[in-house]
């Protein structure tokens, strides 16, 4: 077999190996290991047309209009539309046709976390981590409808372990260890201005996460996709992992996906305003696509209707549905039948010339991932709903300010004090609608408004509402 130091020096990346010959063993293993992993003729490519020569989003307003979707107004308008929508979810949910997805491979940095996003105490009293929320909200969902929803979560190669370890401390949190299934995301080296890859150290090369998108491939490559088909599983419920507020799986979002026949459904929340850095359901071409907030023209970000709202208003909330085959396809197809990578300018630190170990003060380096949200234009009929921001989106960006811990702390908060308000019981509130008391709702005790209002009303002696309350199971 070639060694993969002779294909580096081919393709003008040999510098990958300049201190190969000076390496103990065991660091030459490892390079040679981490070098087998990168698809040379894949970082041709990016490099010739991501950096060499980067065209434009080619987005302009007259190829782009924003996506239709179906709007939460239709609720009221419609009821039974969306109660025999919620009725096939249920169907199918009972049927054992859907699995959970959470992509938790992210690196997390604008939080500043040290540790596993999944990890991060978020529910407002107890403290609970998100894979615990979630966790919860899957036996809840598996309890009510008698069923096994298998669980996949993609981590990535730097918090595999933390996170598997995570679980096997806790138990899994309640459910059954086999119907667990983690594993790592695919990287892909960051390269300098010129197209060359980077070093972080004499053995190791600079390899970053493949994006959210790079899920497919994972799916594919892990055996998740075989284990749903197996299972007779054909839809797969994916969400992100710094979201407490999201419904893990939601039988009227599988309803209206069955219904419509899509190969993959998103869920959207209009847009908070103009600037609000959020990608957007549009349609390119004819085609429902994601547009990231920088790539939309300014003036179509703008734009408003007679009514006054934005005419770009559907922002992606990254919850979709995607039916088993169109991962199948994307996650093993060629590169011009697969996602589309993008750049993004990072600072990278790395390994100078002259073997110096740099942490560079701007961007240096650029690092290439494939985002989820690309999968729609493969998609036959894509479908989008709208929700509620407040039910349904409050993630765990930031350290602080928007979607921070704080506003997400606030937001589960004001969504339990909700609850308890269609259940008859009325919280004080402070100016900005926020509950005077820090109330928390466990999803076994109840995982919606509807299921709460049951469970309250049947108990035999409510508890006395006081700070730091936990309702749970
Ligand atoms: P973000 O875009 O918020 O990125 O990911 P991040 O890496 O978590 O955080 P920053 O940007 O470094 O602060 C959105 C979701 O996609 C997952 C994340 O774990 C999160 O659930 N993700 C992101 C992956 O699974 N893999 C990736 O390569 C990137």
């Amino acid at each position: 077999m070639i060694h993969p130091r002779h294909l580096f020096e081919d393709r003008g990346q040999g510098h990958v190996f300049r201190y190969f010959d000076e390496l103990p063993p065991a660091q030459q293993d490892e390079l040679t290991r981490q070098a087998l992993t990168v698809d040379l003729d894949e970082i041709d490519h990016l490099v010739e047309i991501l950096v060499n020569n980067p065209a434009d989003s080619g987005i302009t307003s007259h190829n782009v209009e924003p996506a239709e979707y179906i709007s939460i107004s239709t609720r009221e308008q419609n009821p039974q539309q969306w109660q025999q929508a919620k009725a096939a979810g249920e169907q199918a949910i009972r049927d054992g046709r859907v699995a959970a997805f959470t992509v938790a491979g992210g690196q997390g940095t604008r939080l500043g976390f040290d540790g596993p996003k999944g990890t991060f105490p978020v529910s407002p009293v107890s403290g609970k981590p998100l894979f615990q929320i979630f966790a919860e909200k899957l036996a809840a969902t598996e309890k009510r409808h008698q069923c096994t929803i298998p669980w996949f979560i993609m981590t990535s190669e730097g918090n595999h372990d933390d996170t598997l370890s995570f679980f096997q401390e806790h138990a899994y949190f309640g459910l059954k260890k086999e119907n667990i299934h983690l594993f790592p995301q695919g990287t892909i080296p960051a390269v300098d201005s010129n197209g060359k890859i980077l070093l972080t150290d004499k053995h190791l090369i600079a390899l970053s996460p493949d994006g959210h998108g790079g899920s497919l491939r994972a799916l594919v490559r892990s055996g998740a996709t075989q284990i749903m088909k197996d299972k007779g599983i054909d839809i797969l419920s994916c969400f992100q992992v710094d979201n407490p507020l999201v419904k893990c799986i939601d039988p009227v979002f599988i309803g209206f996906h069955l219904n419509n026949e899509s190969q993959l459904s998103s869920k959207m929340v209009e847009k908070r305003s103009p600037d609000e850095k959020v990608g957007m359901f549009c349609k390119k071409d004819g085609s429902t696509c994601v547009i990231e907030y920088s790539d939309l023209p300014v003036e179509l970000q703008h734009e408003t209707e007679a009514n006054g709202d934005l005419r770009f208003r559907a922002g992606s909330i990254a919850i979709h549905l995607f039916n088993r085959e169109l991962i199948e396809q994307l996650g093993q197809a060629a590169s011009e039948g697969s996602l589309p990578f993008h750049a993004a300018r990072k600072k990278v630190p790395f390994l100078d010339t002259e073997g110096r170990f740099v942490e560079p003060e701007e961007a240096n380096a650029i690092k290439f991932e494939m985002f989820i949200f690309d999968a729609l234009p493969f998609a036959d009929r894509p479908l989008v709903l709208e929700t509620l921001r407040e039910v349904e989106f409050s993630p765990v960006k930031n350290a602080e300010g928007e979607d921070s811990p704080e506003t997400s702390r606030r937001d589960q908060l004001r969504k339990f004090a909700r609850w308890l308000a269609a259940a008859g019981v009325e919280m004080p509130v402070n100016s900005d609608g926020t509950p005077k008391m820090a109330v928390e709702i466990s999803p076994g005790f109840a995982d919606s408004k509807e299921t709460f209002v049951a469970a309250w009303k049947a108990l035999e002696t409510p508890p006395t509402l006081k700070d730091g309350l936990v309702l749970e199971a």
